[in-house]
């Protein structure tokens, strides 16, 4: 048991310290990135949701690295606090964001 729970944490550590995809947000992880796009909770689990303009602000921040924006959304921190990669992609686009890379393959997902 106690093993168990050694190994369960150790892989924690390893998703918060973003070891698999380090790189893409510099200094900081995905996953650490993940926490600015909390206002973004609702908008990236449904579709129909009203994106508020905290978190607007925040995409458009994250949004000048594509490859970090990306990265942030299909992290697992997103996809745990509920984003659906789907949903959450459409969110620069439900901003209007003008000078978003539309077309920007974000892994299987392109940006609409
Ligand atoms: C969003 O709205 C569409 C059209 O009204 C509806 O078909 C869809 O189920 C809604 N999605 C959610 C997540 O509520």
């Amino acid at each position: 048991m106690n093993y168990l729970l050694c190994v369960v944490g150790f892989v924690v550590l390893l998703a918060i310290a973003g070891a698999d995809g380090a790189g893409e947000c510099g200094r900081n992880s995905p996953d650490m990135e993940a926490m600015k796009l909390i206002p973004c909770a609702e908008a990236a689990s449904d579709e129909n949701a009203s994106v508020s303009r905290s978190c607007c602000l925040q995409i458009k921040k994250l949004g000048q690295n594509t490859k970090c924006l990306c990265a942030v959304m299909l992290s697992n921190t997103a996809k745990s606090s509920g984003a659906n990669p789907v949903v959450a992609i459409t969110i620069p686009k439900r901003c209007n964001l003008a000078n978003r890379p539309v077309g920007y393959k974000c892994g299987s997902y392109t940006l609409p």
